[in-house]
């Protein structure tokens, strides 16, 4: 009877072992997916240059550059820190109530659904490709 339960207690032990190991092991993995995750993000800032291209595409012929300026819409050179609604050119008050200073994440928000993150704005179109909207910003905080 002694010898039986001292067998099979390792083994039990060992079983809770075994589980508790592999519980561990997948809560490691999955901060290590967290971390490389974020890691991937950090690294992912845009390609200015990808990003000059689309915005000739996609933007120039509305917001302008530093040699045209704002055509259309506002001058988007030195966006970054300044509030919107501030750039000149055609603006909609929505714009201007919104309350926004711009930044990385409120321009990637406004990029990717314009009118969802400013109800009302007179801008029509969105980027939808979360790399082109990277390489987009990056380029924008590169304009003088
Ligand atoms: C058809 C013309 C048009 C095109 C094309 C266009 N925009 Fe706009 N954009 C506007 C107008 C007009 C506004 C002003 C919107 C408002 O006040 O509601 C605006 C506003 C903005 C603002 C906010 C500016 C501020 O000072 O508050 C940003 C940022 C912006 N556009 C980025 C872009 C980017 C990046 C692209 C290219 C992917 C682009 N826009 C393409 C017309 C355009």
């Amino acid at each position: 009877m002694k010898r039986t339960q001292l067998t099979q207690l390792p083994h039990a032990g060992g079983t809770r072992c075994r589980g508790r190991d592999a519980g561990a092991m997948i809560s490691g993995l999955f901060v290590a997916c967290l971390l490389l995750g974020n890691a991937m993000s950090a690294a992912a800032a845009g390609d200015a240059k990808a990003g000059r291209k689309l915005y000739e595409d996609k933007c120039l012929s509305c917001h302008g550059d530093a040699k045209t300026k704002g055509t259309l819409g506002p001058s988007l050179i030195g966006i970054i820190g300044r509030k919107a609604g501030a750039g000149g050119g055609a603006q909609s008050r929505a714009m201007s109530e919104s309350q926004i200073t711009w930044d990385e994440p409120t321009l990637n928000a406004y990029l990717a659904a314009p009118s969802e993150k400013v109800h009302g704005t007179i801008m029509p179109i969105g980027v939808q490709r979360a790399r082109d909207r990277d390489d987009l910003i990056a380029y924008i905080k590169s304009m003088r």
